[in-house]
């Protein structure tokens, strides 16, 4: 089931232009800055495939992936990155929100989480906006290398915050880019998810 062949494909602003067809697709979504772009980088076991940038705000478009010549991977522009103007906050608002409203292809959100910092209300806020809109996702920790996540901490408060509000957790990984865990188990969820 793993990824032998990726390639970039296309870059979109708007979710009406993004290809036609019915591939299914992963798409990757979080704060700016949490390791969208490294995590498919990751996943595909390439250096440069998605671009990636010490400074928030890197991925600006919706970005598309094939994999294996038959699903994608979609990577999107981050959110909570403070330093942007209202008015393009809004942009990034709608269009998301329009992505995951009316992308038929979508099988499976990820939503990434710093487990290096405590839990953050903008993340709390649209994992419950994609719950409301029943949009099935599933939580990817990363930066588990850094040392600040180390005792496991911000993982389990994050799960708490979580669970003052939802009944169940959805499918929860723990990843690292610079070291590669978490790989097999994203790996095996693409593959089951796509079978079914
Ligand atoms: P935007 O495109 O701006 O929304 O950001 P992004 O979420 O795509 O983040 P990106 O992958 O560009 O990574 C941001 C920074 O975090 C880069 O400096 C990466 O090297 C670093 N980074 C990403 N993943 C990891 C990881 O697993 N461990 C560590 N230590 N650093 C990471
Ligand atoms: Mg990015």
């Amino acid at each position: 089931p793993d990824i032998s062949y990726s390639k970039f494909s296309s870059s979109h602003s708007r979710v009406s232009q993004a290809p036609k067809g019915n591939r299914p697709e992963f798409a990757f979504i979080g704060r700016s800055n949490v390791g969208k772009s490294s995590l498919i980088n990751m996943l595909t076991q390439r250096k440069e495939l998605a671009k990636t940038s010490g400074k928030p705000g890197k991925t600006q478009l919706i970005n598309y992936f094939l994999i294996n010549n038959s699903w994608n991977l979609t990577d999107l522009p981050g959110y909570g990155y403070a330093k942007r103007s209202k008015k393009t906050r809004a942009k990034w608002e709608s269009r998301t929100e329009n992505y995951f409203l009316h992308r038929g292809q979508m099988v499976c959100a990820f939503v990434l989480i710093d487990a290096n910092v405590p839990p953050q209300t903008i993340d709390l806020e649209f994992i419950n906006w994609l719950g409301e809109n029943r949009v099935p996702f599933v939580i990817a920790f990363t930066k588990i290398d850094r040392k600040k996540s180390r005792d496991g901490g911000s993982v389990e408060d994050f799960k708490a915050k979580l669970l003052e509000s939802w009944e169940e957790l959805p499918p929860i990984f723990v990843t690292s880019s610079n070291t590669g865990v978490g790989r097999e188990e994203i790996i095996q969820f693409f593959a089951d998810t796509l079978e079914k």
